[in-house]
């Protein structure tokens, strides 16, 4: 997945004082609140650097409404504390984050013609590409679904745990990622 470019600005992104991570589905409210919900659980004690976590959906069909029941249960059994309001994507959203995680590849779609500017565009990664075990695969290529998280709307609670896992998996990566790459200090005399 990561091209010389988008590990340069990853290594960027790594280096800022505070992250601002921004989860993209379809509706936002089922599984962007699940990773919003997981990733914010993993990252707030974290102070350098300091994760702001938020989501929002493409489509406009739900603003205002809480998660999918689904969704709620999924993250709260798990242990994790999180209150959501969906909300759509605008496109200042691309100036006020440093990621755009999309969790499938037509979420990916939709945000990269929302794009104005390969400022933008860099900024635009899929949610999954964080898991280790996916992280090599490229989203353009035939393997590229594997990077989707599948849309449980509508399904029933077992598809909702799945995505917690899916999800699960990705998040830590991304924790190791914020807390492992190594920042190189001044040494003071
Ligand atoms: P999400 O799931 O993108 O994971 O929040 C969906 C929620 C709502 C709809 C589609 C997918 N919908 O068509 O309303």
């Amino acid at each position: 997945m990561h091209s010389l470019e988008t590990k340069k600005y990853l290594s960027m992104v790594r280096g800022k004082a505070k992250i601002s991570v921004h989860i993209v589905c379809l509706g936002n409210i089922c599984r962007s609140p699940i990773a919003n919900a997981v990733l914010l659980n993993l990252t707030r004690d974290l102070s350098a650097p300091k994760v702001e976590v938020d989501s929002s959906g493409t489509g406009p069909w739900h603003i205002g409404q809480s998660a999918a029941d689904f969704s709620t249960q999924s993250w709260q059994s798990a242990g994790y504390e999180y209150h959501h309001i969906a909300k759509q994507f605008q496109p200042d959203f691309f100036k006020k984050h440093d990621l755009i995680l999309a969790m499938d590849l037509s979420n990916r779609a939709n945000l990269l013609n929302l794009a104005k500017s390969d400022e933008d565009r860099a900024k635009i990664f899929m949610f999954t590409s964080f898991d280790p075990k996916k992280s090599h695969i490229d989203p353009d290529s035939k393997d590229g679904q594997i990077l989707s998280v599948p849309d449980p709307y509508g399904g029933p609670i077992e598809e909702f745990e799945s995505v917690l896992k899916i999800i699960e998996a990705a998040a830590a990566g991304f924790l190791d990622w914020v807390r492992s790459e190594v920042i190189l200090t001044p040494i003071s005399e």
